[in-house]
C-alpha cells in the first residue's frame, strides 16, 4: 500500500499535470514505543480517504485476530507491514508512505521508537522537512522524545510538530496539554527549531488529525493535516549552488562521452561552466540528455546526463559542480558523529567513510565531546556509545569533497562503516574543513627511504608480533633481533612494556587506550622502516583493526604479520611476570584474555607454535623468511 492517491474520477491528464504543481513535504514519525505513530499515519490516510476498499477490508478482519484495540480498526496494522512487528508489538524499520490531498503530496517515513533504533530515525530524518514528535499525554516528554527531537535538530529539521496523543486517555485536560507544552518548548529553545505547534489529539479516535475534535473547544490551532498542508517547505534544494555528483560514464559508442547522475542542488544549463571539485579542471556543458530528449536546463532532483565541450578527467565519484561557488576539498574537518553500532566508537581506529561521491578509510582523530541527549550538555568522553552523539575532528586517507551540513544536506552528510563487519555503524554531519589540513603540508625529502635503504644495503620490514601477554614474542623478537643484528642489519626492536614506560606512558589498557597505543607505534614503526631500518614491533596488539591499520600504513609487502600461537592456559602457566595470577584474582582490569579480548589473526604471515619448539628455532625460521621474502641476502 505504498502509492495510495485521493479519489480521483477527472481527466487522468489533467490530474497528474495537478499533481506535478503541488508542492511536496517530506516528514517523519518519531517519538517513543506506544506513543502511537503508527496509528497516526494509519489515521491520517483512512481519514482522507486514501485507503482503497480492499485495504479496508482486509484490515478490518486483520484487527479481529492482531489488533490491540478490540473490536475497533486498529490503524497501527495498517502501517505496519512486517508480520514480525505485529508479533512483536514494535516498528523496526523505516518505511516510507506517500500520499496526497487536493494542496500537497506527501512522502512521509515512519521511523521505529525502540531505544536501539536510532539508526532508521536518522535515514528517515536526513531528507524531512518537518518531524512529528510524538508524546503519550499520560507520560509526557521522555528521554525518547528529547533524543529525536535532538537528532532531527542535528539533521536539519527546522519544522516540528508536538503531537500529544490520547489525549482522550487524559480526559481531554487542557492542563496536561499546557504542561507537557511548556515542558517541551523548554527542553527544545535551543535547538534551532523555526517552529514548534503543538496539538492536541486521539490519533485513535480522530480527534484534531484532520478533523477538529469536539471535545477540545480549548483549543485553537490548526488540525494536524492542516497544518501539513500549509507550512512553508525548506528552502528548495534547486536554489543552492550546483553540484553534480557523477554515478556512470556513460560511453556508448567512441562519438559520445557523457556523465550521468541526479543534481543534487542547484541548477545547471547548456554553456554553463562546470568543474570537476577534486582537480579543478573545468569545461561548458555542451548537451543536457535525458531519456526524453535534450534540455536546455535541469535542476536539483532531475536524473541527467551532462557531456561536456572538452575531454577532461572525470570519473565515477567525481562531483562536477558550480566554478564560482565550489564545495571543500579536504582531508581533515570537524563533524558531529551519530554512532549506531554495539560496539563503541573509538578514536584512532580506522573506518571507511562514505559520502555521496568518496569512500576512503578514515579515523576520528579527536572526540572533542559528547553531547548529553538529555541535558544537551558537552561532557567529555574517550568514546562513543550506542545511540550516542559526539563532536570529532576526523582525518581521511584521501581528500575528500563536501560542503558544510548547514549549508547543503546532500553534500554534508556521511556514513560510517566497520571494515571488518561492513555494517553501517554510524552518521555523521560535517560541520567545517579544519584550517590545519590546509596549511599543512608534506615536505619533500631528498635523502628518501630507497636512499636510506640502499647506504644499509637491505630492505626495510616492519616485522610485526602479536599474541597474549607471554606468548613468548619478546624473547623470539630479541633473539631474532641479536641473529639480525650478528649478519650485519640495521634493526630495531619496539617493545610494548618498554614504550610503555616513555612515549605511551600515558596509556592504560582500556581498548581505546590499546587502539592509541598500537596507532603511536604503527607511525613509529612506519618511520623507522622509512629510516631503512628492519624493524620487530612486539606488542600484544588484541584487536584485528589496529592490526590491520598498521599494515596498510606500510609499503606493499614490507609489514610480515607474526603470530606468537600460545594457548591462554599455556601462557598463564609461565605467567612470567605473575600477572595472570592477579588477573585471575580480579587484581588487574582489562587483562588481555581474561577480561579483555584478543582476535586471532586470520592471515597471519608466519604463524608460530611455541610449546615445542625453542625461541631460537622460531627466529631462525623467520630469518630464512626475510632472507626468502626480502632479498636481503647474507
Ligand atoms: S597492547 O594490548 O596495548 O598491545 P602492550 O603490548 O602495549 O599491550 O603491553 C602489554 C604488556 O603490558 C603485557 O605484556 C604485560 O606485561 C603488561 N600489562 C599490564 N596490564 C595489562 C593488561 N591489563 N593486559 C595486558 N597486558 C598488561
Amino acid at each position: 500500500m505504498d502509492a495510495t492517491i485521493e479519489d480521483f474520477s477527472g481527466d487522468m491528464i489533467e490530474y497528474l499535470a495537478a499533481q506535478e504543481q503541488k508542492s511536496l513535504l517530506r516528514f517523519l514519525t518519531c517519538g517513543s514505543v506506544d506513543d502511537g505513530k503508527s496509528t497516526l499515519i494509519g489515521r491520517l490516510l483512512y481519514d482522507t480517504k486514501l485507503i482503497f476498499e480492499d485495504q479496508l477490508a482486509a484490515l478490518e478482519s486483520d484487527s479481529a485476530r492482531h489488533g490491540t484495540t478490540g473490536t475497533d480498526i486498529d490503524f497501527a496494522l495498517l502501517v505496519d507491514g512486517l508480520e514480525s512487528e505485529r508479533e512483536q508489538g514494535i516498528t523496526i524499520d523505516v518505511a516510507y508512505r506517500f500520499f496526497a490531498t487536493a494542496k500537497r503530496k506527501f512522502i512521509v517515513a515512519d521511523t521505529p521508537g525502540h531505544e536501539e533504533y536510532t539508526r532508521n530515525m536518522a535515514t528517515g530524518a536526513s531528507t524531512a522537512d518537518l518531524a512529528v514528535v510524538l508524546v503519550d499525554s499520560r507520560q509526557g516528554i521522555l528521554p525518547q522524545t528529547r533524543r529525536h527531537s535532538y537528532i532531527a535538530s542535528l539533521l536539519g529539521i527546522r519544522h516540528i510538530v508536538v503531537a500529544i496523543n490520547k489525549i482522550d486517555l487524559m480526559s481531554y485536560s487542557e492542563d496536561v496539554y499546557d504542561r507537557i507544552v511548556a515542558d517541551y518548548l523548554e527542553f527544545a529553545k535551543d535547538l534551532g527549531f523555526e517552529t514548534i505547534v503543538p496539538i492536541p489529539m486521539s490519533a485513535r479516535y480522530g480527534d484534531n488529525v484532520t478533523m477538529r475534535s469536539e471535545h477540545m473547544d480549548w483549543y485553537k490551532g490548526p488540525v494536524l493535516l492542516e497544518h501539513l498542508e500549509t507550512v512553508p517547505v525548506e528552502t528548495d534544494m534547486a536554489d543552492k549552488a550546483f553540484r553534480m555528483p557523477v554515478q556512470l560514464v556513460s560511453r556508448p559508442d567512441l562519438n559520445f562521452r557523457g556523465f550521468a547522475g541526479q543534481v543534487a542542488s542547484g541548477r545547471v544549463g547548456v554553456g554553463d561552466e562546470v568543474v570537476v571539485a577534486k582537480s579543478g579542471q573545468a569545461s561548458k556543458v555542451s548537451r543536457i540528455v535525458t531519456m526524453d530528449g535534450d534540455l536546455e536546463r535541469a535542476e536539483a532532483g532531475q536524473a541527467v546526463t551532462l557531456v561536456l565541450e572538452d575531454e577532461i578527467e572525470v570519473s565515477r565519484g567525481n562531483i562536477l559542480v558550480a566554478p564560482e561557488d565550489r564545495p571543500a576539498v579536504a582531508d581533515q574537518f570537524q563533524a558531529r558523529v551519530i554512532w549506531f553500532d554495539a560496539a563503541p566508537m573509538i578514536p584512532g581506529r580506522s573506518y571507511l567513510l562514505r559520502t555521496e561521491a568518496d569512500s576512503t578509510p578514515a579515523t576520528i582523530t579527536a572526540l572533542k565531546y559528547q553531547v548529553d541527549v538529555n541535558s544537551f550538555a558537552h561532557e567529555a568522553a574517550k568514546a562513543l556509545n550506542m545511540n550516542e552523539v559526539g563532536v570529532c575532528n576526523l582525518s581521511t586517507q584521501s581528500p575528500i569533497v563536501f560542503d558544510p551540513y548547514g549549508d547543503n544536506r546532500v553534500t554534508g552528510n556521511f556514513v560510517i562503516i566497520d571494515r571488518l563487519t561492513n555494517r553501517t555503524v554510524g552518521a555523521g554531519m560535517i560541520d567545517f574543513a579544519l584550517r590545519r589540513s590546509q596549511n599543512v603540508h608534506w615536505q619533500a625529502i631528498e635523502v628518501n627511504k630507497q636512499a636510506h635503504a640502499a647506504l644499509k644495503a637491505q630492505k626495510p620490514a616492519v616485522l610485526w608480533f602479536t599474541g597474549l601477554s607471554g606468548s613468548g614474542k619478546s624473547t623470539i623478537a630479541n633473539t631474532l633481533e641479536k641473529i639480525l643484528h650478528a649478519k650485519g642489519k640495521h634493526t630495531y626492536l619496539l617493545d610494548g612494556d618498554n614504550i610503555r614506560h616513555g612515549l605511551n606512558r600515558d596509556l592504560g589498557f582500556t581498548a581505546e587506550d590499546r587502539v592509541e597505543n598500537i596507532r603511536r607505534i604503527a607511525e613509529v614503526a612506519k618511520l623507522m622502516a622509512d629510516a631503512g631500518l628492519i624493524v620487530l614491533v612486539s606488542f600484544i596488539s588484541p584487536f584485528r583493526s589496529e592490526r590491520r591499520l598498521a599494515r596498510e600504513m606500510m609499503d606493499d609487502g614490507e609489514f610480515v604479520e607474526v603470530f606468537v600461537d600460545t594457548p591462554l592456559e599455556v601462557c598463564a602457566e609461565r605467567d612470567p611476570k605473575g600477572l595472570y595470577k592477579k588477573a585471575m584474582a580480579g587484581e588487574i582490569a582489562n587483562f588481555t584474555g581474561i577480561s579483555s579480548p584478543y582476535e586471532v589473526p586470520e592471515k597471519p604471515e608466519m604463524c608460530l607454535l611455541t610449546e615445542n619448539t625453542q625461541p631460537v628455532d622460531l627466529a631462525s625460521m623467520i630469518d630464512d623468511y626475510l632472507t626468502a621474502h626480502f632479498q636481503n641476502e647474507d
